[in-house]
């Protein structure tokens, strides 16, 4: 396994409240706040699991947020539930039919809400919705809950998830395999804003385009890097983690054959395991086991699949609670 953090941490700094009204996308976060995110994030799993619910126990107070999800969502839904609610919160789930741009347009979705409740948790399609609703209700708070093109939240609980098990995350190395999608790009743009060194290894025609790629080596920060390395086995060897996900996501069942065989070279199993050396494994769930990992890496001793997933309210507490918390 890696080397972990080895030294105390440094009592945590004050972290202070975001300037961005929303969290559409990870870089609207700066490379401090991010840094602010995590470390409350630390704090609060400390607090959660000694009993203790004083850090950001009242923070949203008197306020209602609504889950707007017009995918299916196990993690992201319950954990935003659950952290809006030890924040001192509420939350309120409008039904799939009533919700985005179908019965009304989008905008006057948000207009209505913006009566009601001080943020709105969308998982979307494109990007653009979320960006609609958004501009449309400028006095709420937006978060997204994953689009087509992003899943910032999950990049959140995976850094968290690193910086948990290394402490400083600037140099080390994680190597993304399969599909150059959404979770690839949020962490990879989280990680370079740390100072990490991103490897992507696709197939062609399922890396970054060449409009991320720009976007990432802007976000670079203390001597971060991005590589496409097209061979898994050259793009794993001494990574500090080996991150995978579904080959086929949400909205794109009919290329699913395709997929299988295209990513087939991709799979994370044991051999890859061993070639990476001392990696851990992740994973943002739901996985199709014996697809893109085998059982015997998901369930395996460098496998930390469940951390991440556990850190999914964490780090999402941590993040309303700088956005919203008064
Ligand atoms: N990882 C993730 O977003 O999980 P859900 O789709 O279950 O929310």
């Amino acid at each position: 396994m890696p080397t972990r953090a080895t030294r105390t941490p440094r009592s945590p700094r004050a972290v202070r409240s975001l300037r961005t009204q929303h969290f559409l996308s990870l870089p609207d976060l700066s490379p401090a706040e991010l840094a602010d995110v995590l470390q409350a994030g630390l704090q609060l799993k400390k607090e959660r699991a000694r009993g203790v619910r004083r850090y950001g126990a009242t923070a949203l107070a008197n306020q209602h947020v609504a889950l707007l999800f017009e995918k299916p969502s196990l993690r992201t839904r319950c954990t935003f539930e659950i952290a809006v609610r030890e924040l001192g919160g509420d939350v309120i789930a409008p039904p799939q039919d009533v919700a985005m741009g179908e019965r009304e347009p989008i905008a006057d979705v948000a207009r209505n809400l913006e009566r009601w409740v001080s943020a709105v948790v969308i998982r979307t399609f494109a990007q653009d919705r979320l960006v609609e609703f958004a501009t449309a209700a400028p006095r709420l708070h937006v978060v997204n809950a994953l689009t087509d093109e992003e899943h910032p939240c999950q990049a959140l609980a995976d850094l968290l998830t690193l910086a948990e098990l290394f402490g400083e995350l600037r140099g080390r190395t994680i190597a993304f395999v399969g599909d150059g999608n959404n979770v690839a790009a949020s962490l990879a743009q989280g990680a370079m804003m740390l100072g990490m060194h991103v490897r992507l290894a696709a197939p062609a025609d399922y890396e970054f385009t060449p409009q991320t790629v720009a976007q990432l080596e802007g976000l670079a920060r203390k001597g971060a890097t991005y590589t496409l390395i097209r061979d898994p086995r050259k793009a794993v060897q001494g990574a500090d983690a080996v991150y995978t996900d579904a080959w086929t996501s949400m909205g794109q069942e009919a290329e699913a054959q395709h997929r299988r065989k295209v990513f087939a070279p991709y799979q994370v199993n044991e051999a890859l395991m061993r070639t990476a050396g001392d990696a851990v494994f992740m994973h943002c769930l739901p996985a199709h086991r014996g697809e893109e990992a085998t059982d015997e890496v998901m369930d395996g001793p460098a496998s930390i699949i469940f951390d991440q997933a556990e850190n999914r309210l964490h780090a999402q507490k941590a993040l309303l609670m700088l956005l919203m918390g008064r």
